[in-house]
C-alpha cells in the first residue's frame, strides 16, 4: 500500500511557494495515493501563535487546501492536534534521534538566528514531531518542496535507527516526492531568498488571497537586472530573479524551463512580466474565489477537519499500539 502524508502550518496566508511546491502536486497525487493532509498546529507553536489567529488561520488554510482541490472526502485533511497519538510518537523520536543529526538542521539555525538561547525546546525538536507525523500512518510517500528535504533525510534515519535498535520492519523508510519546476520559488524581492511567509515585506510572495490587481502589482514590482531575458539555463548564473520568474512561470503554466526560455529568452523583462502576472491570475484568481467562499462557511470547514480527525484517529490508534508494544510499554 502507498500512503501519502503531508502537512501545512496553519501560519497566515498560504502563498505560490506553498501552492507550486506542494499543495499543487497534493492534488495531482490524489489520484494515485491514499493520501492524509495534515494543518500541523502542534508545529505552528513551535514560534509563538497569537490563540485568536491560529484558530482562524487553520480554517483559512484548510479553506486554500479544499479550494485548490484536495477531495476530503476521499482523502484525509485534518489537523495535527486532534490526533493526539502525533505528540505520543514524537516523544517516542525525542528518544530516538540524536542530538548531532539535530544540531545540523539548517531550518533550525535560520529560525533560531543568534538568539539561540531564546528559542523554545520545540523548535529544536521539530523534525522529530515531523517523523511522528509520517510514521504514525506508515506513509511510503511525502511531497515537499526542496526547504524540506533534510528534514526528510532525518525522518529517514529516525524510521531505520528505530527498526535497527528494536529489530523489527515496523516503519517503511519514506521516499520524498519534491517534483515540478518550481521546488523552491524564491522572494520577489530577492532571489537568493525563498519566498515565504515570515518575510516582512509583502512585496515578497504572491499570497494566494491576493487579487488580481496586486498580484499584477507585485509581479511588476518584482526584482529584475537591466539585461534582457536569457536564452539558456547557463544564462541563469549569477541570476536568480530571472531564473525564478521563469521556473515560476514554467510551473504556473505546466510547461518546462526550456520552454519559457524558448518563448521569452532574448526579450524584455516588462514584456515577459504582463504575461506572468496574466497566467498568475488565471491560475490564482478561481482559487482564490473558492477560498472565500469557504471562508464564509466555517461550520462547513470545521466539519471537513472533524472528519478527518476522527478517520485519522482510527488508523493512528493500531499502529501506536503496535509501536508501543515493540518500545516495551505495558499494555495491560
Ligand atoms: P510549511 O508550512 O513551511 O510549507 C508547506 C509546504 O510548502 C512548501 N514550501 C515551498 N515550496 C517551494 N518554494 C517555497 N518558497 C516554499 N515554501 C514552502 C514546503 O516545502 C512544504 O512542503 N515542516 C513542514 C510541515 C510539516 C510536514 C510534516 C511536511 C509538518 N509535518 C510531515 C511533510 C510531512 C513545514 O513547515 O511546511
Amino acid at each position: 500500500m502507498n500512503r501519502i502524508f503531508s502537512g501545512v502550518q496553519p501560519t497566515g496566508n498560504l502563498h505560490l511557494g506553498n501552492y507550486l511546491g506542494a499543495i499543487r502536486n497534493w492534488v495531482r497525487l490524489q489520484d494515485d495515493y491514499e493520501c492524509m493532509f495534515c494543518l500541523v498546529d502542534l508545529h505552528a507553536i513551535t514560534v509563538w501563535q497569537d490563540p485568536v489567529a491560529l484558530r482562524s488561520n487553520t480554517r483559512e488554510v484548510t479553506a486554500g487546501l479544499l479550494a485548490a482541490g484536495i477531495d476530503p472526502k476521499k482523502h484525509i485533511v485534518f489537523n495535527q492536534s486532534q490526533v493526539p497519538c502525533h505528540a505520543e510518537l514524537a516523544w517516542i523520536f525525542n528518544c530516538v534521534a540524536r542530538l548531532g543529526w539535530l544540531n545540523r538542521m539548517t531550518q533550525f539555525k535560520e529560525k533560531a538566528g543568534k538568539n539561540r538561547e531564546k528559542a523554545s525546546v520545540g523548535l529544536y525538536a521539530y523534525p522529530n514531531l515531523m517523523a511522528a507525523d509520517i510514521l504514525l500512518y506508515k506513509a511510503t510517500h511525502v511531497p515537499v518542496g526542496e526547504d524540506q528535504k533534510q528534514h526528510l533525510e532525518l525522518v529517514r534515519d529516525i524510521a531505520t535507527k528505530f527498526n535497527n535498535d528494536f529489530g523489527t520492519a515496523l516503519f517503511p523508510v519514506p521516499e520524498p516526492l519534491i517534483l515540478g519546476e518550481a521546488t523552491r520559488v524564491m522572494s520577489l524581492r530577492d532571489g537568493s531568498n525563498k519566498m515565504s511567509k515570515s518575510d516582512p515585506s509583502d512585496l515578497s510572495r504572491i499570497n494566494m488571497t491576493d487579487d488580481a490587481d496586486t498580484i499584477a502589482k507585485k509581479i511588476r514590482k518584482a526584482k529584475t537586472d537591466p539585461e534582457p531575458l536569457p536564452t539558456s539555463q547557463e544564462g541563469f548564473k549569477g541570476r536568480p530573479e530571472a531564473a525564478n520568474l521563469m521556473g515560476i512561470y514554467a510551473a504556473l503554466s505546466d510547461t518546462s524551463v526550456n520552454d519559457v526560455l524558448n518563448k521569452f529568452g532574448g526579450g524584455q523583462f516588462s514584456t515577459f512580466k504582463q504575461k506572468l502576472a496574466d497566467l498568475a491570475v488565471s491560475v490564482l484568481g478561481p482559487i482564490d474565489s473558492e477560498m472565500r467562499r469557504l471562508t464564509g462557511d466555517p461550520a462547513y470547514v470545521d466539519s471537513v477537519l472533524k472528519d478527518g480527525a476522527d478517520r485519522a484517529n482510527a488508523i493512528a490508534g493500531p499502529i501506536l499500539a503496535e509501536i508501543q508494544e515493540v518500545v516495551g510499554f505495558l499494555r495491560p
